[in-house]
């Protein structure tokens, strides 16, 4: 797709029918990424998909030195990382504000280049987003963590050494800052209370792969013993289910038909459950899951989002949609991030019926109840969709506003619809190959 598209403008009302691909997580490939830093010789990424957060992580690696090049095959990725060093304050600079993944460079450029400097972290304004866990683990492995005005600078005087870890949350970036960092340090990391998403399974196999030595126990314990030296690896990337989900979103809220390709049930256990409650048909198949409406009327669910096992947060906005087409009430309780409701506001201009709450509705109280966070939402359907003029808020609020227009009456204009680009490969394009009635605007 362009690039440069901002607007588009999407009359709805039309199921989408047919298949599409998805190729490697986003929240999986990007950290493989930064992982290839540790080799001491290249290593090759497949499936990688061609996404905005993979071009900036592409970017930052390459100003520390790593040759960045393209595979035999479409998505192949090989990263060489031999010429690691040291990048310009500037060059770096240059990335800051643009995405999350640069604190995980921390770990990888402390036992590659004894320093690292990370500039101000971007990502989506779905709440503080604060790096206090990376920041106290990197500490307690030994790095000496100085705050500047554009970011913050590390050095390692005297290596790193395993430690003795606890999160104060299963926190995703945080477990995997202390992957990164344990398999090169000396001696034995203990990391309680850690977070097991797919994703992080599918870095640990590659570290594994790596030369790594990596121990996962039942109750949220991971070991690791750091080792001397890693290889490159060759890596074929877990798939991305979060945009699986939002297609099988679309699906549902335009009474459509779609195959995603490359989907796998595993991995989608419990979106599946839900989808399923909520009215949703799916058939399983070797090459990817097919996500339909079968008729009748949908159905109200209650959701809490959670850590895995649970229901992912990222889930949840393009599900939201379908909600307001169900027939009864239904509330989502979101329990990982405390502001991820922004996108309502424009449901609610089309149509739908949606009060955001203080209170901890799900059922089970969270720690964002008592801390006066907008994080519950009652939704109340059926009700009509019609056509607006929407701007994108963050990346899933943004797909979920792509369907909120497709499955609205008459005709909608959604901007800033570069930032959808982040996380979608080619969505454009899907839209088309689906059948959307759409026009686009630079
Ligand atoms: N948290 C802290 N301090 C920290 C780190 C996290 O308080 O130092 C809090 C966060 O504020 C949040 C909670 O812990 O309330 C969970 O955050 P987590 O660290 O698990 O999230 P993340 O690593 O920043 C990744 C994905 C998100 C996904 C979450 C949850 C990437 C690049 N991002 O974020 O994906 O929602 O895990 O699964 O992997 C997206 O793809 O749109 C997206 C936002």
């Amino acid at each position: 797709m362009g690039m440069n598209v901002d607007k588009v403008t999407i009359r709805g009302g039309r199921p989408l029918v047919g298949r599409i691909e998805v190729k490697g997580a986003k929240n999986l490939v990007t950290k493989a990424m930064v992982a290839a830093l540790l080799g001491e010789t290249p290593s090759l990424l497949k499936d990688v998909p061609n996404i905005s957060d993979v071009r900036i992580v592409r970017g930052l690696l390459e100003v520390h030195g790593v040759k960045v090049t393209e595979g035999d095959e479409p998505g192949d990725m090989i990263l060489d990382p031999v010429d690691v060093e040291s990048a310009h304050f500037a060059a770096i600079d240059a990335h800051a504000g643009s995405s999350r993944i640069p604190i995980l460079f921390c770990g990888p450029l402390l036992h590659r280049l004894g320093e690292a400097f990370i500039p101000d972290l971007g990502g989506c304004r779905i709440g503080d987003r604060p790096i206090d866990f990376h920041l106290e683990v990197l500490r307690k492995f030994g790095a000496v963590v100085e705050k500047q005005p554009n970011g913050i600078r590390m050095s390692a005087p005297n290596g790193l050494k395993g430690a003795k870890l606890e999160l104060p949350y299963p926190s995703v970036g945080a477990t995997e800052q202390v992957l990164l960092t344990a398999v090169r340090a000396d001696g034995i990391t203990e990391l309680k209370n850690a977070a097991i998403e797919p994703e992080i399974m599918d870095l640990i196999h590659i570290l594994q792969k790596m030369g790594a030595i990596i121990t996962v126990d039942t109750d949220r314990v991971i070991r690791i013993e750091g080792v001397d030296k890693l290889d490159g690896y060759t890596h074929r990337a877990l798939f991305d289910r979060n945009e699986a989900a939002s297609w099988a979103a679309a699906a549902l809220a335009t009474q459509g038909d779609i195959f995603v390709g490359g989907a796998r049930q595993p991995e989608m256990l419990t979106f599946l459950n839900v989808f399923r409650k909520v009215g949703g048909a799916f058939d399983i198949h070797d090459d990817g899951i097919r996500f339909y409406h079968p008729g009748g009327d949908l159905k109200p669910v209650i959701i809490e989002t959670d850590v895995h096992p649970g229901f992912m947060t990222d889930w949840q906005q393009p599900l939201v949609i379908a909600l307001t087409q169900a027939h009864g009430t239904s509330i989502v309780h979101e329990t990982v991030y405390e502001q991820r409701f922004g996108f309502v506001d424009a449901l609610v201009k089309m149509g739908a019926t949606i009060q955001i709450h203080r209170e901890c509705l799900g059922g089970h109280p969270c720690r964002f109840g008592q801390r006066n966070f907008n994080h519950s939402a009652v939704i109340t359907g059926p009700t009509k969709l019609y056509g607006a003029d929407i701007e994108v808020p963050d990346l899933r609020g943004g797909f979920s506003h792509l369907i909120a227009a497709l499955t609205a009456e008459g005709s909608s204009t959604v901007s800033n619809v570069g930032i959808i680009s982040r996380g979608y490969e080619n969505f454009i394009t899907k839209l088309r190959l689906l059948g959307a009635d759409f026009d686009l605007e630079a």
